[in-house]
């Protein structure tokens, strides 16, 4: 994608309404702090990565205007605001990774002037989504071993450059293939009930000239039982030091169904999503969302009034369902437990 997800243009964050997606195409500004929560709680922003960028660049925003008159003074109005980004949402880990990073940060630097302080943060989100972009091409380039000509891969959700600063990170795999010259193909889940697969991710991919195919999320068994997908590639939002993996709801689905079909079933993930602080994915905390989103999803009642709705936005797929999990590392093999510190002490 030559424009960015989400950037920082004259004092104000400047990012893609995802919601508007693929109807409109649209750039919005956020130049306060409560905007950038509302835009990460309504998935304006959305996709781990670019949830960890918007916390950071957020963050940046919100001591922008800081009067402090010493590091105390920063450092309690820097805490206000990472503990308020906090609350947007609970699931992938890359946005307390992100904010965690920027309160490092000024503690590295608290003998610096807050005018500096202030400059410090703003490379550091910068240098967070440079990272990003690089970890990206990184995935793309380790994921292509694991495609061969003419394979059809299917995906779920949005893991693409809309979810990333550019690129992304299941996707990498796909975009990465198709520049090397392979033909390949892919299935795109529709990813009831915000449509993020119908909506971005086939939305990306016809804009990049990959061949795509969409389908509702139940009709996946289907599709494999007709021998059309070679295999299934994922994003993540949280990945313990078990290689469980937490994604869009409806990922471990697919995972079951590739295990059925014996189709192997591929995490890719930058190392920002890592959480070795869980042993198992048994502690991540699942997002749940509003009923709405599911009894009238853009603007139609489907359902009658009143009824009870239970809505989590993500699943956690067991280690023992994914077959690699392709980082910017490299790729790690079961047991995760090994693979995955292996690549990032290395
Ligand atoms: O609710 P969303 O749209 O933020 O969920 C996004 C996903 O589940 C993605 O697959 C995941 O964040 C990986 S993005 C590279």
């Amino acid at each position: 994608m030559s424009i960015a997800t989400i950037e920082w243009v004259d004092g104000r964050i400047r990012l893609i309404d995802q919601t508007l997606l693929p109807n409109e195409f649209k750039q919005i500004y956020c130049d306060n702090l409560e905007a950038v929560w509302e835009s990460i709680k309504l998935l304006r922003v959305r996709g781990a990565p670019a949830i960890g960028i918007a916390a950071a660049l957020g963050t940046v925003l919100g001591v922008w205007k800081s009067r402090a008159a010493n590091y105390a003074e920063f450092s309690d109005e820097l805490r206000k605001v990472t503990d308020y980004l906090a609350t947007s949402r609970p699931t992938a880990v890359n946005l307390f990774w992100a904010l965690n990073r920027m309160i490092m940060t000024a503690e590295k630097h608290q003998h610096a002037s807050i005018s500096q302080l202030k400059k410090v943060l703003l490379d550091e989100a910068l240098a967070i989504i440079e990272e990003d972009r690089a970890m990206c091409r990184a995935i793309g380039k380790h994921g292509l071993q694991l495609l061969n000509e003419g394979d059809t891969i299917l995906t779920h959700c949005n893991a693409g450059g809309l979810a990333t600063s550019d690129y992304g990170t299941a996707l990498a795999v796909m975009f990465t293939a198709h520049e090397a010259g392979k033909n390949i193909s892919v299935y795109a889940d529709e990813t009831r009930p915000l449509l993020q697969g119908s909506r971005l991710t086939a939305w990306e991919l016809m804009q990049a000239g990959i061949d795509v195919t969409l389908i509702c999320d139940n009709m996946a068994a289907q599709v494999m039982k007709e021998g059309k997908i070679q295999c299934a590639v994922v994003g993540a939002d949280r990945i313990a030091a078990n290689g469980d993996a937490a994604n869009k709801i409806g990922t471990y689905n697919v995972a079951i169904l590739a295990q059925a079909h014996e189709i192997p079933f591929y995490v890719a993930a930058p190392t920002s999503t890592l959480d070795f602080s869980l042993d198992t994915g048994d502690r991540i905390p699942i997002e749940e969302r509003a009923a709405e989103e599911i009894t009238e999803g853009f603007g139609k009642r489907t359902a009658p009034d009143g009824v009870k709705v239970y809505s989590p936005a993500f699943d956690v797929t067991p280690a023992s369902l994914i077959t690699a999990i392709i980082t910017d590392k490299g790729i790690a093999l079961p047991p995760y437990t090994v693979s995955l510190r292996g690549l990032v002490t290395a």
